[in-house]
């Protein structure tokens, strides 16, 4: 009896040992994997609305806002390190989604043209001001989908 419970505390070591040793090593390694590139230290929802926003900057604001986001001096605002974009990410959102008609002073420049309205849906918007936020030279955070959620929708012109 005494002898069969020895074996059995034995064995039972022995694949404690054997399970932590193999077991362990291999989740250790996984976590010393860190996500890379651009958008790493962003959360997993954010990072995967990059390429879209990418994708919705290249087709629809290169056209006025440049390549570069530094948009054309006192016509159209830059979208780089902007005081005006950085100080309201929120009302960035609003803007890309429902235009803008405002007297705008951006980076100590005026600026009065009005910007129609850009994307049709909250999840566009936001997907496009975070890739503006984090490109350009910017590296100023992000905005979510519950932050913009109270923002109405404009009815668009005909
Ligand atoms: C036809 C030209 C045009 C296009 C296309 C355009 N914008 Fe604009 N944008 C403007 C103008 C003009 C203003 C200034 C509006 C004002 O004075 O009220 C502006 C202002 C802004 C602002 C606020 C000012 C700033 O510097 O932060 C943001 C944000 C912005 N645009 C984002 C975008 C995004 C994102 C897109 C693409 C989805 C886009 N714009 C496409 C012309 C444009």
């Amino acid at each position: 009896m005494k002898k069969s419970v020895l074996f059995l505390i034995t064995l039972f070591s022995i694949s404690v040992f054997l399970t932590s040793c193999g077991g362990g090593s291999q989740p250790a390694a996984d976590q010393t994997v860190k996500a890379t590139g651009p958008y790493a230290d962003l959360p997993a929802d954010i990072q995967a609305m990059m390429p879209r926003g990418e994708e919705i900057y290249k087709t629809k604001c290169t056209v006025c806002h440049q390549t570069t986001g530094l948009g054309i001096e006192n016509v159209f605002p830059p979208l780089a390190k902007a005081d005006y974009l950085l100080a309201d990410k929120v009302r960035a959102v609003a803007q890309t989604l429902n235009g803008s008609k405002l007297d705008m002073m951006v980076n100590g420049k005026l600026y009065t043209q009005e910007m129609l309205p850009q994307v049709d849906t909250k999840e566009d918007a936001v997907a496009v001001i975070n890739y503006v936020l984090n490109n350009f030279g910017n590296k100023d955070g992000f905005v979510t989908l519950a932050e913009v959620q109270g923002l109405e929708i404009k009815p668009r012109k005909k």
